[in-house]
Order: structure tokens, then C-alpha cells, then sequence
């Protein structure tokens, strides 16, 4: 792939991130979602890619733009790539007014990001260090211990993200009686996995069920990054079921980084909209100007680029 699309990736997810972040609190999701997806596509449209959403807004009956298949850019053109989108990952999060919501998407060469259907998935995530030495098989207490071995922590100082949910009500008393520390989060695991594996991130272990969709964009950036990440898809109803037969999903299966994402070229970008651990929200300034702060990973170089960004709104491309 080349490289020089990293930065054009950056500006597809600024543009969304600035088109949603104007409904911060607004507690209209929809609208916001719009305005993200449709800026999203806008821009998509101006890049010298044949990509297919691997990865998208869901079904073409349900998705307008940005569905699972759908072909962006020139088939003519060389770079031939699969495309994760998640134009707002924490949609009620920004509709809500709260952090942690972020406009995210990864590229790679065809055939690389595992197709996906929208349903549940068990994580785990963690950082480099600890790498190989996750297994979402094992107890949490095993994998805390190990990790804070790796990390070379006491339990007590380790900290894991789980999603404020009332399924996880038993994964957070196995945490507690650890002695390990828990950040909750209302929404977004894209945003926390990928902090277990930041420099600058606050976590050392993302655990519990999320959508597969951002369980696959987070792997992505982890790959990026050379952290580590396992997956079970768990369908909780009988249209999930079909939705992972369709696709051939093995229920059984640990699904790995690299059944995830496989090969060594990786494009990842993300934008935040409302303010999270390692990303500044959109912040709209005087005359009509706005900043966003993004990160750009790429493999194979691994480089954990952040991109700030003044844009004068009155002059954007897109408008
Ligand atoms: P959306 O922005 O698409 O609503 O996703 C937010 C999110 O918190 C994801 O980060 C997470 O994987 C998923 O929702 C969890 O699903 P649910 O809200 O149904 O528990």
C-alpha cells in the first residue's frame, strides 16, 4: 500500500469527527451518525484507492452508504484494499454529551480484514509487553497475574477496561477480587483496547463483549502498535447465529491478531470527537476554526503518528 495514504486517511476521519462533533449533547444520534457517514463518504470519494467495505455501517438495505461491500474509489487504480469504517465509535457517548467517542477506520491489502458479521464478540486486549501471554480462555485472574508478570506490576497497580454493562456484572467481581483496578467506560472499546498498547495509555488490559465490528477495527490498530488481542464471536440471538453462518464464523474458534488482520501492511486512523484517554475531542475555536487531534499507526513501520489540526470551517473541501 502506499504510504502516502495514511495522511489522506486522517483527513477522511477529521472530516467526520468535525461534521458529527457538532452534535455533541445534542441526544440525537441519528443525525449525528449521518453527518459522519455522509462526511465519511464525501471523503472516501476523493482517494486514489479500489477499497470494498469489509467493515461498514451494516447490510446495504439498512445502509445507505459506507455498507458491507460496497466499492470505493477507481477499480482502476493499483491500490487494491479492504476498508474497516466506524464513522462514530461511542455514538451515545457524543449524543450524550460524555468522552470517549471517535471516528476510526483501517485499511489493508484485499483480502486481509476478516469479514465480520455485526454481532457480539468476547475480547481481550493488551499492550506490547504482555504480548503472547493473553489467552481469553483461561481465568481472569490468570490473565491479570500474567500480565501484571509481564508488566512487572503488583495486581494492584494493573488496570482493565471493561464496558459498563450489566452482562459484565460478573467479569467485574472476577477483576475485583484480583485486587486489580477497573476504568469503566459507558461506550466505546475501540478507544480503550487500543490504549493497553499506546506509550501514553492509562490501561494495561481491555476484557468483556463488544460489537465484532470494533473488535476488528481495534485489532487493526493493535497490529500497528504490536500489542495483542483475542476474540470469540458470541451471537446472543438466532439472527446473530445466521449472520455468522453466512459468513462462515467459527463459534468455537480463538480467533488471533493475525486471523484478524492478517499480513504486516496495516493503515489506521482515528479522530476524537469527544475527548478520551490519549485524544483530544473536537475543539471548536474563534473565527470559525476547529482542532482535532488524530493518530495515525502504520505498519510495517509501526510509527504512532499524531496529527493536530487547525481547520478554518468556512474553507473545508468537502462543502
Ligand atoms: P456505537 O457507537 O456503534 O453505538 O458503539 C459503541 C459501543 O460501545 C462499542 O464501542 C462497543 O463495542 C459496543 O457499543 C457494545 O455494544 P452494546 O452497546 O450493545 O453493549
Amino acid at each position: 500500500m502506499n504510504r502516502d495514504l495514511g495522511i489522506n486517511l486522517t483527513r477522511v476521519t477529521e472530516a467526520a469527527a468535525l461534521a458529527s462533533g457538532k452534535f455533541l449533547g445534542q441526544g440525537d444520534k441519528d443525525r449525528a451518525d449521518e453527518a459522519a457517514v455522509n462526511e465519511m463518504r464525501t471523503m472516501f470519494n476523493l482517494l486514489n484507492i479500489d477499497g470494498k467495505v469489509v467493515i461498514g455501517e451494516g447490510e446495504i438495505d439498512n445502509a445507505p452508504m459506507l455498507y458491507i461491500g460496497e466499492q470505493i474509489g477507481n477499480p482502476s487504480n493499483l491500490d487494491q484494499v479492504d476498508i474497516a469504517v466506524d464513522p462514530i465509535d461511542g455514538t451515545t457517548s457524543l449524543s450524550d454529551g460524555m468522552p470517549n467517542a471517535i471516528s476510526v477506520l483501517a485499511v489493508a491489502p484485499k483480502g486481509n480484514i476478516l469479514d465480520a458479521p455485526d454481532v457480539y464478540m468476547k475480547k481481550i486486549a493488551c499492550g506490547p509487553k504482555a504480548k503472547g501471554l493473553i489467552d481469553i480462555n483461561k481465568s481472569v485472574r490468570e490473565n491479570i497475574e500474567n500480565v501484571a508478570r509481564a508488566l512487572k506490576k503488583d495486581v494492584s497497580d494493573i488496570t482493565v477496561s471493561v464496558l459498563k454493562r450489566e452482562r459484565h456484572d460478573h467479569l467485574v467481581e472476577e477483576i475485583r477480587k484480583t485486587g486489580a483496578r477497573i476504568s469503566m467506560v459507558n461506550d466505546g472499546d475501540i478507544l480503550t483496547a487500543i490504549d493497553t498498547a499506546m506509550p501514553n495509555g492509562q490501561l494495561d488490559l481491555m476484557m468483556g463483549i463488544g460489537g465484532a465490528p470494533e473488535g476488528i477495527i481495534a485489532a487493526c490498530a493493535l497490529k500497528c502498535l504490536d500489542g495483542d488481542f483475542q476474540a470469540v464471536f458470541t451471537p446472543s440471538d438466532e439472527q446473530q447465529l445466521k449472520r455468522c453462518d453466512d459468513l462462515g464464523i467459527d463459534l468455537d474458534k480463538v480467533y488471533k491478531l493475525d486471523d484478524l488482520i492478517k499480513g504486516n501492511q496495516v493503515l489506521f486512523s482515528a479522530t476524537g470527537i469527544t475527548s478520551g484517554s490519549f485524544l483530544s475531542g473536537v475543539e471548536y475555536l474563534k473565527e470559525n476554526m476547529a482542532r482535532t487531534e488524530s493518530i495515525l499507526l502504520r505498519l510495517p513501520s509501526g510509527t504512532i503518528r499524531y496529527i493536530n489540526s487547525i481547520h478554518k470551517l468556512d474553507q473545508k473541501l468537502s462543502k
